[in-house]
């Protein structure tokens, strides 16, 4: 509705008014005051029917008020160090909910070392970041607002949400009282256990609509399983949410040690969390370091065997052989994951 029609609400408004006989000037003395802030807020969403609950901790139970409130935190750039990031900024729809760019630049245009990796169905998961660091969706969301990401000093952005009327009314009715950062990351946690993604073309397909994908699609499907993609990216989420070392970045100078840096095994070095396929169409460059740019050189690289290394994991991936139908067919199967996404952002208060 951008474009204006000829008969614009305005000039039917106006007309009512002047029909009913309605002073629209009538208004004049003392400003009204200014309408509370009213959040949307929305049902909870299905949880995916083929996997096992959610977790969601027990200090932190979801409602959707809460929700509708994480939900506005969540793309609130106030919340940053110079008013630059909200977390949205990193985690975008058009982007697959990661940020196009081959590693991340946070808040004071700080460089970061890696690349955004997507959201969906992150609530699923219990370790968080590529090397899985992080043990909650809480302490991870924390973390991010402290470190580069958003560089805040917590306690000052706090103080700047409590100054807001339509947060202070949100917080009280949620929580009982005024914002906390601790209260301010379970809400924008509450709010990221929503990020499911289960109906995309290929879910619709497996839950029996045969028109829901092409014939590629579901050759392509055959290819993945064929050549074990599956052996990682597996079930419905697409990853075991395991560490495995594919050989990414292992050729530079000082390699990012992944895995290594939480459980000093030898054998996790260079290692990283299996990333989900879904909507991987939209979230190149790819890898955790977005060394590569297409979906192409990326599925070429796996089918390959990955990239040889003292950690590469043997076990798990092998040098496959696949025709140029089936890599054509694989990647449409990957474009069937692609998700429709409805992470809008909400009017925040003022
Ligand atoms: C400047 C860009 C940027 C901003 C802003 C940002 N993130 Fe991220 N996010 C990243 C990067 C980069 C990583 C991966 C870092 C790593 O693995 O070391 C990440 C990782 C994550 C993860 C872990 C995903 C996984 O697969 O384990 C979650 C969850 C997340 N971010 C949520 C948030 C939330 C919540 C906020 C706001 C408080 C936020 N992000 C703000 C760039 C950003
Ligand atoms: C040994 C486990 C394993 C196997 C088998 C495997 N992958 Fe991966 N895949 C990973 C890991 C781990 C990463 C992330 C590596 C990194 O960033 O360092 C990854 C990354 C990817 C990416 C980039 C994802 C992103 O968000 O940047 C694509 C695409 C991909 N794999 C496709 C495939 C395909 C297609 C196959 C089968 C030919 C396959 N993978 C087999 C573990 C595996």
């Amino acid at each position: 509705m951008r474009s204006m029609h000829p008969l614009s609400p305005v000039v039917i408004s106006l007309a009512i008014g002047f029909l009913l006989g309605v002073s629209l000037t009538g208004c004049a003395p003392g400003e009204p005051p200014a309408p509370e802030y009213q959040p949307e807020i929305l049902p909870l969403p299905e949880q995916l029917a083929t996997y096992e609950e959610m977790k969601i901790p027990e200090d932190n139970p979801m409602t959707p008020e809460k929700v509708a409130l994480g939900r506005q935190l969540f793309f609130d750039k106030r919340l940053s160090a110079d008013g630059s990031r909200s977390c949205y900024s990193c985690h975008l729809c058009e982007n697959g909910l990661t940020d196009g760019l081959p590693t991340a630049i946070g808040a004071l245009n700080k460089k970061l070392t890696r690349a955004s990796p997507t959201l969906w169905n992150i609530g699923y998961h219990s370790e968080f970041y590529w090397d899985g660091r992080s043990g909650s969706l809480e302490k991870q969301a924390m973390a991010a607002w402290k470190g580069g990401n958003m560089g805040a000093d917590v306690e000052v952005a706090t103080a700047t949400i409590n100054a807001v009327s339509g947060y202070r009314a949100q917080f009280q009715t949620v929580f009982g009282g005024e914002a906390t950062p601790e209260r301010i990351v379970q809400a924008i946690s509450a709010f990221e256990r929503t990020i499911i993604s289960g109906n995309t073309p290929f879910d619709r397909w497996r839950a029996g609509d045969e028109t829901a994908v092409s014939e590629e699609v579901k050759k392509g499907y055959e290819v993945f399983k064929k050549l074990e993609c599956d052996n990682c990216h597996d079930g419905v989420l697409f990853t075991d949410m395991q560490y495995h070392n594919v050989g990414i970045g292992m050729d530079a100078e000082k390699p990012d040690i992944g895995r290594f840096k939480v459980t000093e095994k030898e054998e996790d070095t260079g290692a990283f969390k299996t990333p989900t396929l879904r909507d991987i169409a939209k979230s190149g460059p790819y890898f955790h370091n977005g060394s590569v740019a297409t979906l192409e050189e990326a599925v070429d690289l796996m089918i390959g065997g990955g990239k040889p290394n003292k950690y590469l994991d043997r076990t798990n991936l092998k040098k496959r052989k696949a025709t140029d139908d089936e890599k054509k067919n694989l990647i449409a199967f990957l474009g069937s994951l692609t998700n429709d996404c409805q992470l809008t952002e909400p009017k925040l208060p003022e």
